[in-house]
């Protein structure tokens, strides 16, 4: 079997690459280790960019996306017995972002793939990548796929990146001490807005996914498990963080799902070997506080989608070439942010006093200066 592009990773990424290479009339299959129902109810990220739905929608795939996802301009930050907005629409006017969950994204990606007769192969076992720098091929199942290109879409923990010769990669991590406690629950929000809430019993964060579900994540401890956190539990920590400023009453509903997710940081570079290129997940990860992921993962594939464009349009490589320097710039900026609303809401068991003063003393500064709120607010709606 042969194919211009190979794709391992049916998430984000890896989908939005074969449908954006399909329009350019660039043939690519990709293998999935999971079962499309898996695939398409894991709940993660729901906080998309204003780059992130021009790319879906001009790609065709954001009908129900500009139909069903939740426009939001601005975030709420609460702490110290006060909510303080950060309103977009007056600083950083005409951009905003929006609230549509990532398993819908990809169901819409799933969904327009095969309607167009695209080669999407689930539950394939034991992908492997051979010679990524010269004739690069994959095998799965016992199949073998020659393609020009392998794209790395797999993940944190998939099989592309440790695919690379030792010695070619420099790696940048951190790791933090805490974790986050994820829930889907049906009920109404409580808040027409996204509230990131610092308490002393730590983080939380009040988000949704329409008039009629809400998401809720806690700070917990990073060996949290999800046996530790029975519903009432659940509830109990999320009213004690969220309902920390006068008349705030947080609604409680069915809760429908319940997962653990570390906090990390990692950065490989550069993102490419040879004839494989590593998008998303698989090259860089960040801590969810800045809901930047998914959107890099969508950043990743638009510059890939044009250096393999020219590549095959006439051979060229010099875009492919700067693929990872192309990458690394808007990485390393979210690495950053994420990194930073990280610090500001989170609180560290080994904090001393002077550095729980100083976290007081940003957010105080952030939610008072109009140069240090546009700061966020431009970062958060994603630059340019
Ligand atoms: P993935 O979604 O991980 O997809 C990789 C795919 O590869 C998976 O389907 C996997 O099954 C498959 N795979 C793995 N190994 C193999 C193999 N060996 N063979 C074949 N297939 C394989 N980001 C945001 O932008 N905004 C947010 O609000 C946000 N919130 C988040 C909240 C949580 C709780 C979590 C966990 C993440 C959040 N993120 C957020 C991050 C975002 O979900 C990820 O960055 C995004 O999923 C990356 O997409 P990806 O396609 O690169 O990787
Ligand atoms: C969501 C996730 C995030 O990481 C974030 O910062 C905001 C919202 C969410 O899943 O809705």
């Amino acid at each position: 079997m042969r194919t211009q592009v190979g794709i391992i990773g049916a998430g984000p990424a890896g989908l939005l690459l074969s449908h954006l290479l399909h329009l350019r009339g660039i043939s690519s299959v990709v293998l999935e280790k999971r079962s499309r129902d898996y695939v398409e109810r894991r709940v993660r990220a729901g906080v998309l960019e204003q780059g992130t739905v021009d790319t879906l929608v001009e790609a065709g795939v954001g009908e129900r996306l500009l139909r069903e996802g939740l426009p939001h301009h601005g975030i709420e930050l609460r702490y110290g017995g006060a909510g303080h907005r950060i309103a977009f629409e007056k600083l950083v006017p005409g951009r905003s972002i929006t609230v549509y969950g990532q398993q819908e994204v990809v169901k819409d990606l799933i969904a327009a793939r095969l309607a167009a007769g695209g080669d999407i192969r689930f539950e394939v076992e034991d992908v492997e990548v051979h010679s990524p720098d010269s004739g690069p091929y994959l095998t799965f199942g016992g199949e073998r796929l020659d393609c020009d290109v392998i794209a790395g879409c797999d993940g944190f923990h998939g099989v592309s990146r440790p695919a690379i010769p030792e010695g070619v990669l420099s790696v940048y991590e951190r790791d933090y001490p805490f974790a986050w406690l994820g829930i889907l629950a049906r009920v109404a929000p409580s808040s027409e807005e996204l509230i990131y809430t610092r308490t002393e019993r730590g983080f939380a964060l009040h988000s949704m996914r329409s008039p009629t579900v809400s998401r809720f994540y806690l700070q917990v401890p990073a060996d949290a498990r999800v046996e530790d956190w029975p519903d009432e539990r659940v509830w109990a920590e999320l009213k004690a963080r969220l309902e920390s400023v006068p008349g705030f009453t947080l609604t409680t509903g069915e809760i429908t799902e319940k997962g653990v997710t570390p906090m990390r940081a990692f950065v490989a570079e550069p993102m490419q070997y040879g004839r494989l290129y590593l998008a998303g997940d698989a090259a860089h990860i960040v801590p969810p506080t800045g809901a930047k992921g998914l959107n890099l993962a969508v950043a990743d594939v638009r510059v890939l989608t044009e250096a393999l464009a020219a590549y095959f349009a006439d051979g060229s490589t010099g875009l492919l070439d700067g693929y990872s320097d192309a990458c690394l710039k808007r990485v390393w900026r979210a690495q950053h942010f994420s990194w930073w609303m990280t610090t500001l809401l989170h609180t560290f068991e080994d904090e001393d006093p002077y550095a729980r003063r100083l976290q007081l003393s940003y957010l105080d500064y952030v939610t008072s200066s109009e140069a240090a709120a546009t700061t966020l607010a431009e970062n958060y709606v994603g630059l340019p």
